[in-house]
């Protein structure tokens, strides 16, 4: 059976690929996941500057995924590419996409340029973090500055660059004006922002205050952004929000997903998720008598 996906000229086997800001900070840590069955890696997004985060709590369980206001908490682009190179000697066939966040054109060409010199096969832009006041989610919903940011790094790395995008607002208008600036693939989506209250104590739980929701919870949203974009772009769609089981995993693939990534889903289920995943993919296909994803893709949008 073909567990496979070629997106941006990369083979990621299988199709599973660790999200940015989960078991990321080292190459150890990174290449750990890749001994488990990923098929490809996201960095944690790495900034100009070391960078420390919010206050905690950063983090708060919910029963039906995670809230995070971590806050781009990162050691700094020229700390972090000890750990590029390290994973690119130890990972050598298997992706990696470095992610990068900034305020401005010139620091996201800068992180681009270093991300690639550096061992990364492609940038990811993190246009999206719902919780970094001046980054993330504030540079999506600026069309304009994101498709100089967008425009500027493809011309600068002339290597595969994808833009993460928010799950608010319009996401296929945003997707489409990604993709007109040069953007090779989308990212759908990042974190859905969100907040968690105690009563007790009458008020937020996190430092942050606001933060952003992932995993299970969050899988319909995911799934619609993946559909909504599937019609509005011609660029591969990367699916990620919530992927939890085999299951999910062909769903997003049905939406218009060629490949997807796995973030909160390795708490609840371990580091071996992706190979979990991966055989529940399998075993779902064999039972419908489906052998290559390319049966899969996109064929939601077929059978209305
Ligand atoms: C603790 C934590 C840290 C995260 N850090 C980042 C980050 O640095 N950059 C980024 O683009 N997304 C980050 N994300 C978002 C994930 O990459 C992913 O988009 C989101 O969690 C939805 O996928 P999931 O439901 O599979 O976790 C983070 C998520 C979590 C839970």
């Amino acid at each position: 059976m073909e567990l496979n996906s070629e997106v941006l000229g990369l083979t990621f086997q299988p199709p599973l690929i660790l999200a940015s800001g989960i078991l990321d900070q080292t190459a150890e840590s990174m290449e750990r996941v890749v001994q488990e069955g990923m098929g490809g890696v996201v960095t944690k997004s790495i900034g100009i500057e070391p960078r420390e985060g919010h206050p905690n709590p950063t983090v708060v369980e919910l029963e039906t995924g995670l809230l995070n206001a971590m806050g781009l908490p990162n050691p700094g682009i020229e700390c972090y590419t000890k750990e590029l190179k390290e994973l690119k000697s130890r990972v050598k066939d298997t992706p990696i996409i470095g992610s990068v966040f900034a305020s401005n054109t010139e620091d996201f060409i800068l992180l681009a340029e270093k991300m690639i010199l550096n061992g990364a096969d492609a940038v990811e832009l993190n246009l999206s973090c719902p919780h970094a006041e001046g980054y993330g989610a504030s540079i999506a919903s600026d069309l304009e500055l994101m498709d100089e940011v967008i425009h500027e790094v493809k011309n600068s790395i002339n290597r595969p660059v994808l833009a993460k995008l928010p799950p608010s607002g319009e996401i296929d208008e945003k997707a489409k004006v990604a993709e007109e600036s040069g953007a090779d693939a989308i990212v759908c989506v990042n974190t859905v922002r969100a907040m968690a209250i105690n009563f007790e104590t009458r008020s937020p739980i996190l430092g942050n205050r606001i933060g952003g929701y992932s995993g299970k919870g969050i899988k319909p949203i995911g799934l619609r952004c993946v559909y909504e974009v599937y019609e509005t772009v011609d660029i591969p769609i990367i699916g990620c929000g919530g992927v939890t089981t085999g299951r999910d995993a062909l769903e997003y693939m049905l939406a218009g997903a060629s490949a997807l990534q796995l973030g909160t889903a390795i708490k609840y289920r371990g580091v071996e998720t992706p190979k979990k995943i991966t055989d529940e993919m399998a075993s779902l296909m064999k039972k419908e008598d489906l052998s290559n994803l390319k049966e899969i893709i996109g064929k939601a949008h077929q059978l209305r």
